[in-house]
């Protein structure tokens, strides 16, 4: 039925309805909100345009629809996409954050709320979840997405996925679902000096190892369609890449959704340099398989004039609206257009107090308490006087990060406001400490690395004289995301300095440092003066009741960092799954000299991936195998007797990584392969069991290219971080 609807359409579109299915453009901010403006009406109706973006609401989307249904000729529905990334009106953790938690189901179920939510107003397709591995915590987009390892990546790409759309592809069509995008394709994390837009070089070895798995993993779950990237990869703009769409995607993979192009990233093909107008561009992007325009028109405008003179096959043009009428009708839009516009729905869906809620539980679960010496967190709940410090704390909109859906700050609950709401025997006092950030965008970037240290005598006055101290530091959400990336990961303007007049000021008297931003700092100097930093991230709507409740001790902290936190920003690009190079500098044997190292700062990162402390503490025994040698069809259990050794309930994230010890290519020195996330009550002990097989131990092999494995030595680790499972081994050996 798919097909025979999909053909009958192709076999009766002009060339320029073709076109027009190929082509998205933006909407416009009406009195209410984003809609369709009267010209992009005009278009609808001459079935020139198959997408919007940037419109929502259930009356503007149901106003779009009616006029591509019922006033254009072939009466094909639209799509109509925006940003869902982490919560529509309702705004979860930033996915970085929301990776803290380890917690799939909670990432799943964030996905879904976000998709009831966006679905109900008329959306019904959205540009998540972006995939992109990140090892450099200069790019600002590193915080759009699940961190630096490809397995935990993998892991939430498909909980996202099926999040959005549901675990089958009939589920696609329900009025709570909305098409899933697995961006950007490929490599865009790899941004040379972690600048955004920049260019990337690296080998098809880290592109099938590193790159690609979540995005393999993200259409294995459904996703039916991808966003190309704006990178060039040594050489060849993404967005051309006959291999990334051609070889890899459509031939290996057998994808059948259709790939988007990023906003105007087909128009940039002519700024990398490889063609010479708006036609050539088009010709490049459409034949290497970028399906669908986005904003330029490029598809709409210029290559009508190349197919009709025999410059860009037919063929080319009917294969890509194969795969958007295909979409289009496993979204359900073919059978009910009006199926995601629905005002009654939106009114009762939109911020429900169910997804409120749902949004402070997976807060609190993204929370990392990074260290905590003398025990200062949690905090008393019987303190007569509380300092809070820090502009951030007050600050809604940064806490709804960046990419915020729908969200509204004053629908938002920022830190300052949920302390008094939880202290309220308590004085709680505030100074900003440093400047709030308001203006425009590169007013905003201002403040924000702002060197003024004119609120720092208030704010030590107050710490002299409180019971306890709340420093809230950090990234305004203006230095993340998209075109923010940062030269210098350290604190920001002259934050530390506070910090350290804070932190004296206060004498004997307990200070928690809280850490809201997007990527990982490089916190060196911060973590020499603080006793306890608390990550919290860009929480989201209900971020102020999230970190109450764990400052507090109503939840205990149990996430875990996705990123490596290096000790300075120099070690950039810093990532746990390295090579160990000819010459390291942490063995017996290596020279004073002649090791891979730096003079001035360690090799080592300040806090590891996986890294996260709890209120309690866990003891891990040794780990035990199954079996000390393997075949090619066998497979070895390791397990692990994980202890809660302290007075309260806690969660911990035991993880096991793999490193293989000799192979034909360099492996990684270790590179996770499992993890769950154990409720423990004090003094419980629990048995956790990981089962690997050889397909677990895959590389991308030298002579065949394609996935290998090896007979030889495999060393397991265990732990509750990268680091700490190097101490805690086991070997096995596969053999022919
Ligand atoms: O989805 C985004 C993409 O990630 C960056 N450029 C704009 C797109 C649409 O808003």
């Amino acid at each position: 039925a798919e097909a025979a609807l999909v053909e009958d359409l192709l076999s009766r579109m002009t060339l320029d309805e073709k076109l027009g299915q190929l082509t998205q453009y933006t909407g416009q901010w009406a009195v209410t909100g984003p809609a369709v403006p009267e010209t992009g009406e005009d278009e609808i109706r001459a079935g020139r345009v198959g997408s919007f973006l940037n419109v929502y609401g259930a009356d503007y989307t149901r106003r779009a629809q009616e006029v591509a249904v019922e006033e254009s000729r072939l009466g094909i529905p639209l799509l109509i996409g925006y940003d869902v990334v982490h919560g529509f009106r309702t705004v979860f953790p930033v996915p970085l954050a929301e990776t803290a938690s380890w917690n799939l189901d909670a990432a799943e179920m964030a996905a879904r709320i976000a998709a009831r939510e966006a679905a109900a107003s008329g959306i019904n397709w959205t540009f998540a979840p972006m995939v992109d591995i990140a090892r450099d915590g200069r790019w600002g987009r590193i915080v759009e997405g699940a961190g630096e390892d490809p397995f935990l990546g993998s892991r939430f790409a498909e909980a996202r996925v099926r999040g959005f759309q549901g675990h089958t592809l009939p589920g696609l069509a329900s009025d709570s679902t909305v098409v899933a995008t697995a961006k950007h394709f490929a490599g865009y994390g790899f941004a040379e000096g972690g600048r955004d837009y920049n260019t990337t070089d690296f080998s098809e070895r880290t592109l099938r190892e590193v790159v690609l798995p979540p995005f393999y993993a993200a259409v294995e779950a459904g996703a039916q369609t991808l966003m190309s990237a704006f990178n060039e990869i040594g050489g060849v703009p993404a967005t051309a890449s006959e291999h990334l769409y051609g070889d890899i995607l459509r031939d290996e993979w057998g994808f059948d959704g259709f790939v988007i192009a990023d906003y105007t990233a087909v128009r940039e093909l002519m700024w990398h340099g490889i063609a010479a107008d708006s036609a050539e561009a088009g010709r490049r992007a459409l034949s290497a398989g970028v399906d669908m325009s986005m904003v330029d028109g490029i598809y709409a405008r210029n290559l009508p004039a190349l197919v009709e003179s025999g410059d860009l096959p037919m063929a080319v043009v009917d294969e890509a609206v194969r795969r958007v009428l295909r979409v289009k009708r496993r979204a359900g839009l073919f059978e009910d257009p009006y199926r995601y516009s629905d005002a009654e729905r939106e009114a009762r869906t939109l911020l429900a107090d169910a997804h409120r809620a749902a949004a402070r539980d997976v807060a609190r679960q993204s929370v990392v308490l990074l260290k905590n010496d003398g025990d200062v967190l949690p905090l008393r709940r019987d303190l007569p006087t509380l300092a809070v410090i820090g502009a951030l704390a007050a600050d809604s909109t940064s806490a709804m990060g960046s990419w915020a859906g729908a969200g509204r700050w004053t629908e938002t609950t920022p830190i300052l406001p949920a302390l008094r709401a939880a202290l309220p025997n308590t004085d709680v006092r505030y100074a900003p400490g440093y400047p709030v950030v308001r203006g425009t965008f590169l007013e905003m970037v201002d403040l924000a690395l702002s060197m003024d240290t004119s609120g720092h005598a208030e704010a030590v006055r107050l710490a002299a004289e409180a019971d306890a101290v709340v420093l809230v530091l950090g990234e305004h959400r203006e230095l993340t995301g998209e075109a923010a990336s940062r030269a210098s990961t350290e604190l920001p303007g002259a934050q530390l300095e506070l910090a350290r007049r804070v932190i004296e000021a206060a004498g004997d008297t307990p200070v928690a440092v809280v850490l809201t931003n997007g990527r990982p700092l490089a916190l060196a100097d911060l973590d020499a003066i603080a006793p306890s930093i608390l990550e919290v991230w860009h929480l989201g709507t209900e971020m102020g009741p999230a970190v109450a409740d764990v400052l507090l001790g109503y939840h205990n902290p149990g996430g875990k960092l996705p990123v490596t936190f290096p000790a300075a920003t120099g070690q950039e690009p810093i990532y746990y799954n390295r090579k160990r190079t000819g010459r390291p500098h942490d063995v017996p044997y290596a020279s004073d000299k002649y090791v891979s190292r730096y003079l001035d700062v360690p090799v080592e990162p300040l806090y590891p991936f996986g890294h996260g402390l709890s209120y309690t503490t866990f003891a891990y025994a040794e780990p035990t195998l199954s079996a000390t040698e393997i075949g090619i069809d066998g497979s070895v259990e390791v397990s692990v007797d994980v202890t809660n050794t302290g007075d309260r309930a806690g969660v911990e994230v035991v993880q096991l990584y793999v490193h293989d010890e000799e192979r034909s290519t360099t492996p990684p020195v270790q590179e996770l392969k499992g993890f769950e996330r154990v409720e423990l009550a004090p003094g419980e002990t629990r048995t956790v069991t990981f089962t690997l097989a050889p397909d677990d131990l895959l590389f991308w092999g030298m002579d065949v290219p394609a996935w290998t494995v090896e007979p030889g030595w495999f060393t397991v680790m265990v732990g509750g971080s990268s680091l700490d499972a190097m101490s805690r081994t086991a070997r096995f050996e596969l053999t022919d």
